[in-house]
């Protein structure tokens, strides 16, 4: 055997701003298969994560939902740990990046820095929301395009004409935060001086460690020079406080990858391991960063340098997967393919998903397709049909008349040394990151096995006197067979290998030589896993839709893998829209936005809604006012109690929020069309 390599691997951190879906789970999953298939082969091989804590956007979440930032990050790290956990996720620590250690790890790596002569800092202008008082990203500010003149544009690219311009040239600029017109504002910002680093990232991001077209895609950039990168933020912001600068914070992606360390730091302090036997910068561990490709220029370009100037190592290799595309198309919200992993879970096994992704997955950049019916037709046929028929057809000529004891000798040894000399090539398959073609190979042999069964024919021979020890040796060969295949399928489907060691009375060990069973008592076969249901997909899928119609939270994150913001009519129609009277309406302790309104719809009753429209009305104001209210909301538990609805109101927000006035037509109850 090869001596144990020590290494830690990380997959991307998710924000702390919203569920994960089934893109966040093409990443965790190829790397969890990496992870397990390593430590399998005996090595020793840390998975750290965490989430991605900081930033405008999850603060202006809160403030949304009326909770302070701390709350919402500890919610959703509670939400995605259940998600990682139910698609078998196995992390050795999962943290946070608002944690002790990375603003401990933060400030260090910031003051080499600066004492290295890499932090520049001077006056910059952006657009300020004079309201909000904040700087607005050019992501929170909309206005007309300079050039097509389109109106609805954001602030830095227009989605028409293909523009691409400054926020301060769009006319008409809005905040997308407050509907307030941003005026310019200047103040002093930090950089890292990345030009100092050209020649280093030039030959690193060329020594190997990169896949080629990841390589290529940096070069380019490379090319074009590198421009100073901007690592401060003006408070108000969501992060940590930068050293000797007060009301400057780190921008999240300063302190995002930062939080790798923190996360092993953190598995450190309890598991004994040392920091520095990874992290040093003569380390002889092993690092990899698995990531998607949108995030390449900050693992690729800005962490290498970081790590360079404050004197750790740099990472061994970064592995960037494609994006996951649902039915050959972008996951849409319509359509019902913009899948949550819990929304996934609640119909189907996490395991159909890890091998379908395994499957489809190879070293590539390329994006992946989950197609529903291949995925369906795939995991029936391969996993149920091929693998656990094996057993489940073989078992019971073992059990019966043998007491479930495997033969003394095989009957085709030929078979088995074939099946055991594929363990290198599917190894190498494996560790390369060539999924697919690890699962071919391991199908190639459940195809061999029944065929070899078939072309035996127990069945037949069990009927005939003096044939039993044919029988027992026949079975006991595909038994085995199924053993390596279960074996070699151990990182991708966790569950099911541990239920056929059960069966098997046996551990499944890649890291030892190969050996049959024989003579060996193995167990009852139980059915190891059963076939996708398709009304189950479809269910899930009717289910998505379902919850995104629902889900109006204003500040949605900002996800790599963002559907369009169109919706279908039949999406429309399933919209109640009435006219409701305002007959109750209560300050709500502790609530800095949210008002409790009591809404009559006539004969239909009353609803308690939660409205964010504190700051345009006293309560006593809005008594008798009407408003126009969706009346099929799924009730939803929030912070402050059920809310029944969602009133509709228009303004820019602030104090500049209407409902509407009774007039003598509209009434309490009315259907809006
Ligand atoms: O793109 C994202 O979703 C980021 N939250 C990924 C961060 S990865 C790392 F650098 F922290
Ligand atoms: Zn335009």
């Amino acid at each position: 055997m090869t001596q144990q390599r020590n290494i830690l691997v990380t997959s991307a951190l998710p924000y702390a701003n919203g569920s994960l879906h089934l893109g966040h789970l093409l990443e965790t999953i190829q790397t969890d298969i990496w992870v397990r298939f390593q430590n399998l082969r005996g090595n020793h091989c840390i998975y750290v994560c965490a989430d991605d804590a900081h930033g405008t956007a999850i603060m202006l979440t809160a403030e949304t939902l009326g909770i302070t930032p701390e709350q919402q990050i500890a919610n959703m790290q509670a939400e995605h740990e259940q998600d990682y956990q139910g698609f078998l996720i196995n992390f050795d620590n999962f943290y946070s990046t608002h944690s002790e250690e990375n603003k401990v790890f933060a400030e260090e790596i910031y003051l080499k820095l600066r004492e290295n002569g890499h932090i520049a800092s001077r006056e910059i202008t952006q657009l300020f929301d004079p309201e909000k008082q904040l700087f607005l990203a050019d992501r929170y500010i909309k206005g007309s395009c300079p050039k097509c003149k389109t109106d609805d544009q954001y602030g830095d690219n227009c989605e028409v004409c293909g523009a691409t311009y400054s926020p301060t040239e769009l006319i008409n600029p809005r905040s997308t935060i407050s509907g307030a017109t941003p005026i310019e504002k200047s103040s002093t910002h930090y950089f890292f001086t990345l030009p100092a680093f050209e020649k280093m990232l030039k030959e690193w991001t060329r020594s190997g460690r990169l896949q080629d077209q990841v390589a290529n895609k940096l070069g380019e950039w490379l090319e074009m020079g590198l421009q100073e990168w901007d690592i401060s933020r003006d408070a108000p912001y969501f992060g940590f406080e930068i050293p000797d600068a007060p009301g400057k914070y780190f921008y999240v992606w300063l302190d995002a990858p930062i939080g790798y360390m923190a996360s092993f730091q953190h598995y450190c302090n309890r598991s004994g391991v040392n920091f520095n036997d990874y992290w040093a910068e003569d380390s002889s561990a092993e690092l990899y960063h698995f990531i998607g490709k949108d995030i390449i220029n900050f693992h690729g370009l800005f962490w290498p340098a970081m790590l360079e100037s404050a004197g750790y190592r740099k990472p061994s290799a970064i592995y960037a997967h494609g994006f996951l595309t649902v039915n050959g198309k972008k996951m849409s919200k319509s359509r019902g393919t913009f899948i949550k992993a819990q929304t996934y879970l609640e119909y189907l096994d996490a395991e159909y998903l890890r091998y379908y992704f395994c499957a489809k997955l190879s070293s590539a950049v390329d994006d992946i397709d989950l197609n529903l019916e291949d995925f369906t037709q795939r995991v029936n046929s391969d996993l149920v049909g091929k693998v656990i028929n094996i057993a489940s057809r073989s078992a019971k000529f073992i059990t019966k008349g043998h007491d479930g004891v495997l033969s003394a000798q095989l009957d085709n040894e030929t078979l088995w040394q074939q099946a055991v000399e594929k363990s290198k090539e599917i190894a190498g398959f494996y560790e390369q990151r060539e999924y697919s073609k690890a699962i071919r190979e391991i199908m190639a042999l459940a195809d061999a096995t029944n065929e070899y069964f078939d072309s035996q024919q127990p069945w037949k021979l069990a009927k005939e006197a003096g044939k039993e020890q044919q029988v027992l040796a026949v079975s006991s060969q595909c038994i085995n067979l199924f053993r390596l295949i279960m074996l070699y399928l151990k990182p991708v489907l966790p569950e099911t290998a541990a239920k056929a060691e059960a069966f098997l009375n046996d551990s499944l060990d890649w890291s030892v030589e190969l050996q049959p069973l024989l003579s060996h008592k193995i167990n009852k076969f139980k059915p190891l896993m059963t076939r996708v249901d398709t009304d189950k997909v479809e269910a899930m899928v009717a289910a998505s839709q379902q919850s995104q119609a629902q889900a109006a939270t204003p500040a949605k994150q900002a996800q790599s893998q963002s559907s369009s913001n169109e919706i279908e009519f039949e999406d429309f129609a399933k919209i109640d829209l009435r006219i409701a009277e305002i007959v109750n309406a209560e300050v709500i302790d502790g609530a800095d936005k949210l008002l409790k309104l009591t809404l009559s719809l006539g004969e239909d009753g009353q609803r308690q809604v939660m409205a964010g429209i504190k700051s345009a009305y006293q309560p006593e104001q809005l008594l008798g006012k009407l408003t126009v209210m969706v009346a099929n909301l799924k009730p939803r538990k929030m912070k402050f109690g059920v809310s029944e609805g969602m009133v509709l109101a228009a303004g820019p927000g602030g104090k500049d929020i209407w409902l509407l006035e009774p007039d003598q037509g509209a009434q309490a109850g009315m259907v809006v069309k």
